[in-house]
């Protein structure tokens, strides 16, 4: 028999066998006041949501978790939580393994996909973050290739309630971080794991293409390009395959 994921102190661990999104379920429990911390794990997903309305297979095997955290930060800056979360998926990957973070929240192991980070912020109408759900799914025992995905499938192995419990120790790790030192320690530590400077890239913007060399990570979590036209920084877009 299994146990349940060891989270870090003073956290909540919400288990189900199935629902429809633990996302959806984290939501709902942050409206009711659930505290930072509160981390809704189930076994399997029966709609599961990825990114940009995609769906995300969700069968039992693999990791599923929502965790709410109150940063109380203006508006923009519930982005750069992507990025902490970011962080946290690539401390569970073993070292041996080769990892790549591409923009904005993609975390790829010997060139595979292995997690999705879906960020969902909830804001006051004063223009400051109320809670951001940190929605993560982890290849852990199988690995998905659907016809859609812009990254083959790559898997992490161990169980689940080991990469959970890792998991939520990284969350907790680097949000401490995000608070003590700001974004500035969170983007160096993301650009270390990213791809070379110079590298070329597609970015989809909108129903638009704009391909050029990539320049780091702006202090906003912005992506930087150099394209034929000059200097480009996107806050929203999409890579595409030709990606170092
Ligand atoms: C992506 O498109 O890359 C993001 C996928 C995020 C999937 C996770 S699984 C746990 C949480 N619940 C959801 O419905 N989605 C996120």
């Amino acid at each position: 028999m299994s146990s349940a994921p060891v989270l870090p102190d003073g956290w909540t661990l919400v288990a189900l066998d199935s629902v429809s999104s633990t996302s959806d379920e984290a939501g709902r429990l942050a409206d009711a006041g659930a505290p930072e911390g509160t981390f809704v794990w189930a076994r399997q997903q029966t709609g599961g949501r990825g990114r940009r309305g995609r769906s995300w297979a969700s069968a039992v095997g693999n990791l599923y978790c929502s965790t709410v955290v109150r940063p109380d930060c203006p508006a923009p800056r519930a982005a750069e939580l992507g990025f902490v979360a970011a962080l946290a998926v690539a401390d569970i990957v073993p070292p041996a393994r080769q990892i790549r973070l591409k923009w904005p929240n993609d975390v790829l192991v010997d060139g595979g996909k292995i997690a999705g980070i879906l960020p969902e912020s909830s804001v006051r109408q004063d223009g400051t973050v109320e809670y951001v759900v940190l929605g993560i799914g982890v290849n852990v025992g199988f690995a998905p290739q659907l016809p859609e995905m812009r990254y083959p499938g790559a898997m992490l192995g161990g169980t689940v309630e080991q990469a959970a419990g890792a998991l939520a120790a990284g969350l907790a790790r680097w949000m401490k971080e995000w608070r003590q030192s700001g974004f500035e320690e969170i983007r160096a530590g993301w650009m270390a794991k990213a791809g070379p400077l110079g590298a070329e890239m597609d970015v989809r913007l909108g129903e638009g293409l704009v391909s050029g060399r990539y320049a780091g990570l702006d202090r906003d979590g912005g992506l930087l390009l150099d394209t034929p036209k000059g200097p480009l920084r996107i806050v929203s877009g999409e890579l595409l395959g030709r990606t170092a």
